[in-house]
């Protein structure tokens, strides 16, 4: 399996991940966790980049370009050898993040973002935990969690968006895609994810 989770700032995606990787210990399960952008020593440093703020604008296609050049080294060198030994991944954030928050949230072209899922990632995830709560609910949280990175400091409209288009493709993939109101108590979440799971 392959499981990635998804929501915008706040809304208890290390929490719940935490919480599913103790059940999958618990029934004896194989898996790595790993995030996006991320995972490998390479796309690490490339995280840096994208959420260290400094002088220089970042363009939206530079910003979506190395965000898929951290996924193209990501898949190749964790996530499909993971799969391929057969260990379940849980990802926090995939491909959906770059659907909300380059198209939703940058307003690039969804045929963009399409185009280089179509070109270069190969595996996507089997099911995707969307935790959804209202953005002053998440800006709060992420707030409380000290200096705000590049992303964090845009402002509430940018993360409406970003919501908005989860809750599009959602609606659009009602199978993989499994809403959870992260309003609600985290062990509510986790038991709900827990259920699909
Ligand atoms: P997070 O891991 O703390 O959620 O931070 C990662 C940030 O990167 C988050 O603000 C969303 C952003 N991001 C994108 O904009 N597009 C993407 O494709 C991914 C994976 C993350």
């Amino acid at each position: 399996m392959f499981i990635s989770f998804e929501g915008t700032e706040g809304v208890g995606k290390s929490t719940l991940i935490r919480g599913v990787a103790d059940h999958l210990k618990s029934k004896g399960i194989d898996f790595i966790v790993t995030r996006e952008p991320g995972g490998t020593p390479l796309a690490e440093q490339i995280r840096g980049l994208l959420l260290t703020p400094d002088g220089e604008k970042i363009a939206p296609a530079c910003e979506l370009l190395l965000l898929f050049a951290a996924r193209a080294q990501h898949l190749s060198q964790v996530i499909e050898p993971a799969l391929a030994r057969g260990q379940w991944v849980l990802c926090d954030r995939f491909v959906d993040a770059s659907f909300a928050y380059q198209c939703g949230g940058r307003g690039l072209p969804t045929t963009q973002v399409q185009a280089l899922v179509e070109q270069f990632v190969a595996v996507l995830p089997s099911k995707t935990f969307w935790l959804d709560a209202p953005v002053e609910v998440g800006m709060a949280r992420a707030g409380k969690r000290g200096a705000l990175d590049r992303f964090e400091q845009e402002r509430h409209e940018f993360f409406d968006r970003v919501r908005a288009v989860y809750s599009k493709r959602a609606v659009a993939e009602p199978k993989r895609i499994v809403k959870l109101d992260a309003t609600l108590a985290a062990e509510t979440v986790l038991a709900a994810a827990i259920g699909e799971i």
